[in-house]
């Protein structure tokens, strides 16, 4: 008679026949950067996540690369906002600078990866420029690839661009390759949905639009064929990472880009998951440390090679790994 249960007799044979494994070297820890000095404070729709001032950003860093975790991805928070935007290329403003302060202390111990995004820096809280009352997508290209390229030259090892407006990846390419920033990666966001997942984080990075929302720009969440054709395009533009974004809803498009893609695949585990299941336990209701090891082989198991996740410092400080 046939019988899997065999093989899950026991937890020596079950270790043997797992077909997923994960292990710390896969995940990126986002961080919020916020100016000023001594800040470390909470984010209350987030729990167990700050925003930190840079000198408080390295201690945290310097802990965290202690326990595994050495790649990061940073979001810049208040600085100043402006309808150009201009801050967001600014060398001397908040990413750049702790982008610096980071390399100079870590360097290669640490992989620096940032969000290459403008809507932290808009004053209407869009991921690009309004004109006419619509989005411009060539306008905010121009824009997103000197941000880029400013991060770049800051010193960070790979590019996340989050704006999802056509063409940016390859404009971003064009900037890196005249700069000759020749290893420079670039982890393009290249299905990002429009997702209600995201409200913690607007919170956290102060970026909700002010009007209206990123429906014209971030893919419909009824679509699959359409997340395959985006994801080919930034392929096509030289993007050396896809990512899909949120993690936990689209499993499919993971699995599915999978068979798709030879480049290796990235997920963005987004704040409205981290924050359900972070409530959750707190009440109580589930067990945390299972729900979290759970979901995290998920995003493997679909495809991800890559995990984008505000876990991964519970999981290695408690050694849920
Ligand atoms: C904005 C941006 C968002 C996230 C990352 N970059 C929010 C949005 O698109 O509205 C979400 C990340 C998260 O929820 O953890 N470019
Ligand atoms: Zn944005």
């Amino acid at each position: 008679m046939q019988r899997p249960r065999r093989l899950r007799k026991n937890p020596v044979v079950r270790e043997m026949i797992a077909e997923t494994r994960i292990s710390k070297d896969m995940f990126i820890y986002p961080y919020f950067v916020v100016p000023g000095s001594g800040v470390k404070k909470p984010i209350e729709a987030m729990p167990g996540i700050h925003h930190f001032s840079t000198d408080n950003l390295l201690k945290d860093v310097e802990k965290g690369i202690k326990l595994g975790v050495n790649k990061i991805m940073l979001f810049g928070v208040g600085d100043e906002k402006s309808d150009d935007a201009h801050a967001a290329y600014d060398p001397n403003s908040l990413v750049p600078v702790a982008v610096k302060a980071l390399k100079k202390n870590f360097g290669d111990d640490l992989y620096v990866v940032t969000d290459v995004c403008v809507c932290s820096y808009t004053t209407h809280g869009h991921c690009g420029i309004i004109k006419d009352d619509y989005i411009q997508n060539d306008l905010s290209v121009d824009l997103i690839a000197k941000m880029a390229l400013n991060h770049a030259a800051a010193g960070a090892d790979m590019l996340a661009p989050s704006d999802m407006m056509d063409g940016r990846v390859s404009a971003i390419r064009r900037q890196l390759d005249q700069h000759d920033f020749v290893n420079t990666a670039i982890m393009s966001h290249a299905t990002k949905f429009a997702s209600a997942y995201y409200g913690p984080f607007r919170e956290a990075a102060d970026c909700a639009p002010n009007k209206g929302d990123r429906k014209t720009y971030q893919m419909d969440f009824r679509n699959s064929t359409e997340a395959i054709r985006e994801a080919r395009l930034d392929e096509g533009e030289g993007a050396d990472v896809l990512m899909v974004k949120p993690a936990l809803a689209y499993l499919d498009i993971i699995s599915k880009l999978k068979q798709n893609t030879d480049l290796p695949i990235a997920c963005y585990n987004v704040s409205g998951e981290y924050s359900m299941i972070k409530a959750a336990a707190q009440r109580g209701w589930i067990d945390e440390q299972k729900v979290v090891m759970e979901t995290m082989h998920a995003f493997a198991r679909a495809g991800a090679s890559i995990i984008t996740t505000y876990h991964i410092r519970d999981i290695v400080e408690n050694n849920w790994m």
